[in-house]
């Protein structure tokens, strides 16, 4: 592809993109890397490229200041969580939260990420119609979070709406200051100070009374050995918070929607229940939930063929990374059976996701439930609508007609 079939960065801010983005990825992929904004902004769609910046020592996520956060208010960025933060803070305020995160841990939950799946499919049987995104994808991981860090379920309908503005807040504003990106500013400003407010609150009561959950290890970590501020506390609970509210919706959706467009896939499904594993892990690479993210280059770096000058911002397409025929064979096609691994759709390197484990048991959970126990599911496709967010991309409402619930 030559440069001047290139699309402009901002067509993948277009809702008519939304949809299918993957043409206009392929395109800036294949052109990439390649620089804008006079050298500030460094594009990066290759695997190799992405790959090997997301583990250089000169790669920051303190990307506070820069295009990336064009839509960022101040007091969101003076309040960063460990994601927006380099070592040695990165290091300390991560491995607090880290145990409550491994594989081991994960495994434990189990029981109760199918109990709950189970329910809401119940609550579903009768009506033999179940819209997928409010229904399973987002109240699964929403309740999950909320249980390990001791958030009240009731309280959801207070920060579900903040949460989704933080959410947006994430979302390139490619320098340019628009209108968009302004309001989403005054949105991100408000869901973080509504949530600070919440949160001390919460941490008050804890304090008061230290309940089974990770809010009140946390709370005793900064009470023994000052290794987080209340700050730093806060803001580490937004992110979970967030992390939870605004990701595993988009795999658990984008797992079954790949898997009613592709009937045979799901029927293999049917038959051997373990396969739902790979098909999340294919639908991570073909349709990853966190389409991109960004790195600062401290000192300068190369980007494949690109030189990033100090200070540029290297945009990663992680989502076109999923679909580089270099690395994935055919990789347009939906195949579960491929055991396509190495994708980048929870990054690598030191911020590796940290939910990962949890991200990938609650769909396995889904997609394996959905599979065995509803019979002839069909897509309403007229049902089928975006959320208005190009980063962290998703159904927002998807239909499924179902003849029938079996047992779990
Ligand atoms: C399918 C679901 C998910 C996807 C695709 C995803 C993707 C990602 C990606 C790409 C990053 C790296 C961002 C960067 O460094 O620029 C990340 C970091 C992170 N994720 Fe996830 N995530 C998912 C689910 C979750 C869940 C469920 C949690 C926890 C409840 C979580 C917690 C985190 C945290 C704490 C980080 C920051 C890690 C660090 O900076 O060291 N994620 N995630």
């Amino acid at each position: 592809m030559s440069t001047l079939e290139r699309p402009a960065l901002g067509v993948l801010a277009d809702p008519a993109t939304l949809p299918d983005p993957y043409p206009v990825l392929a395109a800036l992929r294949e052109a990439s890397p390649f620089a804008e904004f006079n050298g500030k902004l460094i594009v990066a769609g290759r695997h190799a490229d992405c790959s090997a910046v997301l583990r250089h020592p000169n790669a920051s996520s303190e990307r506070n200041q820069s295009l990336l956060a064009a839509g960022a208010s101040r007091r969101v960025r003076d309040r960063p969580s460990f994601l927006s933060l380099d070592p040695p803070d990165h290091t300390r305020l991560r491995r607090l939260v880290s145990k409550a995160f491994t594989p081991r841990m994960i495994a434990r939950l189990e029981p109760r990420i199918r109990a709950i799946t189970g329910e809401l499919l119940a609550a579903a049987a009768d009506a033999g119609e179940l819209e997928l995104v409010s229904q399973l994808a987002y109240p699964l991981p929403v309740r999950i979070i909320s249980e390990m860090l001791g958030v009240p379920i009731e309280d959801h309908p207070r920060f579900a709406g903040w949460s989704a503005g933080l959410a947006h807040s994430l979302q390139p504003g490619f320098g340019i200051d628009s209108d968009a990106v302004q309001s989403r500013a005054e949105a991100a400003q408000t869901a973080s100070d509504e949530f600070a407010e919440y949160f001390r609150a919460l941490i008050a009561v804890r304090r008061a009374r230290p309940a089974q959950d990770l809010l009140s290890d946390l709370i005793r970590a900064e009470d023994n050995g000052e290794m987080l501020t209340e700050n730093e506390l806060i803001a580490t609970c937004v992110l979970l918070l967030v992390a939870g509210h605004e990701t595993t919706v988009g795999l658990i959706s984008n797992a079954i929607l790949a898997l009613l467009r592709h009937p045979d896939q799901l029927a293999l499904i049917r038959a051997r229940p373990d396969l739902a594993a790979d098909a999340v892990e294919e639908t991570l690479r073909f349709d990853a939930p966190v389409q991109m993210t960004a790195r600062v280059a401290r000192g300068g770096m190369q980007v494949g063929s690109a030189q990033a000058p100090d200070g540029a911002l290297v945009l990663l397409l992680l989502a076109a990374t999923g679909r580089d025929p270099q690395v994935f064979p055919d990789p347009d096609v939906f195949d579960l059976r491929r055991g396509a691994t190495g994708h980048l759709a929870f990054a690598a390197g030191p911020h590796f996701c940290l939910g990962a484990p949890l991200a990938r048991l609650e769909a396995t959970t889904a997609v394996r439930a959905f599979a065995t126990r509803l019979t002839r599911p069909e897509l309403d496709v007229d049902s089928l609508a975006y959320k208005p967010n190009f980063n962290l991309r998703g159904p927002a409402r998807m239909v499924v007609r179902f003849a029938h619930l079996a047992g779990g």
